[in-house]
């Protein structure tokens, strides 16, 4: 007998699971359904983003960055360390449970707001009276039913042709979270988010890591003063990076992987590790959701189609996150989650695609929001920009990590703030100061007459924003 609700959710990662909370709170019956698992075959919601993704990348980075301030950085503070090692089963374990603890706050989430979670692969059968049917394959199979279904099955990684993922000596995010041990060599193919992210890991583990872009610009989406100061920085690291390389063959022998490439001057190079780590980029999860069946419509990649409110080709079906178009960012797929939850309940959300942050959680980190100045040059939008550099921070100089600076860029006429960039200490957080100005439509003077606590990291962004007028007070 099918089980009627008057929303099913597809997926459980920050798209999914969010939809179906907001969904619950707004008064509506909803199910939502998970495919993903433990190696022990329980459920394990939270999608890429809490098992294979932000999560444990985060963990992992700050574990590694503990190992590296002990082995680099302590004695400045004058605080003698001798004899730093590394545990890696340890570091690695406390990501596991890092993990755990985020997988059972969901399922915890779903009991408090009454979201009736299935575990198991959805698919969609014909379309029936009372609404769409979704099929749940799995231990306990289930037929469900709702007028509404919200698509959010995310994401997966894109595999090299000829080097498919064995996660043993070719790596996607998930194997690259869980090495056994820390690989001498490391290559990397993409000098993307997770590219640079996990590159950053390992390499403070102890690894030698070689990166091979094929953009001729590094971080070619990303301001480039902000680019040019991140690669100084990464460099300086130890980061191996290479720009305008073409990847050719990738051999995989018993205790090596090679990759042969063309580098940027044109020569023929090769490149020899024990691991490789594959990210450029991901595809939707489409495959198998039986979108043939009702006559959804995807795109060329395999991404649902929606309009601006996340509606798909067909009414009552909704999509949301890493398989509709826009960044993938766990952020983005809660907004929209949201959203298309508050639609059904009659209300009119938005979700604003210029105010969404992007981090990239290296160090230092980077951040920001709205335009670039390239972008801003190829609009012809007449702009204004000031710079603060973290040097000229008192809590920066006090924390001994002094790299990187804030950029506020500002309409010429009318000093709407347009962009915010930041490469530095805790980049991440100081954003949010900046996604508020501008959701507001906030100036740089609005920025710069804000009074913020004393020393903080966030007077570089009031300074940055009074360098706008040519008046910062410190540098
Ligand atoms: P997902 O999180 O991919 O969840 C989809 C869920 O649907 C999965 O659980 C999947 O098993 C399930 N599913 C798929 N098909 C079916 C089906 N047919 N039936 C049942 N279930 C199904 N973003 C950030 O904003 N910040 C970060 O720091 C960040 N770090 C990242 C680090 C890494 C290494 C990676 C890989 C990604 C990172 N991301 C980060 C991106 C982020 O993880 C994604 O944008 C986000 O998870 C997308 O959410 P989603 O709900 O759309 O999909
Ligand atoms: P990405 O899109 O960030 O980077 C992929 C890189 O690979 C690009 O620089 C691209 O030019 C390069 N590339 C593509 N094909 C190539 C080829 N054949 N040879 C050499 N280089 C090639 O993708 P990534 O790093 O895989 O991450 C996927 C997505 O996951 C990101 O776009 C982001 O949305 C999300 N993510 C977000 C994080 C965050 O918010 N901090 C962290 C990690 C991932």
């Amino acid at each position: 007998m099918a089980k009627q609700f008057d929303v099913v959710v597809i997926g459980a990662g920050p798209g999914g699971y969010i939809a179906a909370i907001r969904a619950a709170q707004l008064g509506m019956s909803v199910a939502c359904v998970d495919a993903w698992s433990t190696a022990e075959g329980k459920p394990a919601p939270g999608g890429t983003c809490t098992n294979v993704g932000c999560i444990p990348s985060k963990a992992l980075l700050q574990s590694s960055e503990h190992f590296e301030h002990a082995n680099l950085h302590l004695a400045e503070h004058g605080v003698d360390v001798k004899g730093v090692s590394l545990n890696l089963d340890k570091l690695v374990g406390r990501k596991d449970v890092v993990v755990k603890q985020n997988n059972d706050g969901i399922l915890y989430l779903f009991k408090k707001n009454k979201v009736n979670f299935f575990h198991g692969t959805a698919s969609f059968g014909a379309k029936v009276d009372g609404g769409w049917s979704v099929n749940v394959a799995g231990a306990n199979a289930e037929e469900l039913v709702a007028k509404n279904v919200i698509i959010a099955t995310g994401s997966s990684a894109r595999a090299l042709p000829g080097a498919e993922f064995d996660e043993e000596q070719i790596l996607s995010n998930d194997g690259a979270l869980r090495l056994p041990k820390v690989p001498k060599k490391l290559a990397v193919i993409g000098a993307g988010v997770i590219g640079l992210e996990l590159g950053s890991v390992w390499r403070r583990l102890g690894a030698e890591v070689t990166i091979l872009e094929g953009a001729p610009e590094f971080l070619s989406a990303v301001d480039r003063d902000v680019a040019k100061e991140a690669l100084k920085a990464f460099t300086k690291q130890g980061l191996k990076i290479n720009v305008g390389v073409k990847v050719g063959e990738i051999k995989k022998s018993a205790k090596q992987v090679t990759i042969n490439y063309v580098d940027a001057a044109g020569a023929e190079q090769k490149l020899e590790a024990d691991k490789l780590i594959v990210s450029i980029g991901r595809v939707p999860n489409t495959a198998g959701l039986g979108a043939e069946t009702i006559g959804l419509k995807l795109d060329e990649r395999g991404f649902v189609v929606v309009d601006d409110d996340c509606a798909t080709s067909l009414p009552g079906i909704w999509a949301v996150g890493d398989v509709v178009r826009g960044p993938m960012l766990a952020h983005k797929a809660e907004e929209e989650g949201v959203a298309v939850a508050e639609r059904l309940a009659g209300q009119q959300p938005h979700v604003n695609f210029d105010t969404v942050p992007w981090v990239i959680y290296t160090s230092p980190e980077i951040a920001w929001v709205g335009k670039t100045e390239q972008q801003l040059k190829t609009e012809g939008r007449a702009y204004r920009a000031g710079s603060f550099p973290f040097l000229a921070n008192g809590r920066a100089r006090a924390l001994g990590d002094t790299t990187g600076f804030v950029k506020v860029l500002a309409d010429a006429k009318t000093d709407e703030v347009l962009g915010v960039h930041f490469v530095g200490p805790v980049a991440s957080e100081l954003v949010a100061e900046a996604v508020a100005i501008m959701e507001f439509r906030g100036a740089s003077e609005d920025i710069a007459r804000i009074c913020h606590a004393h020393p903080t990291l966030s007077e570089a962004l009031k300074e940055a924003a009074l360098a706008v007028d040519k008046r910062a007070l410190n540098f």
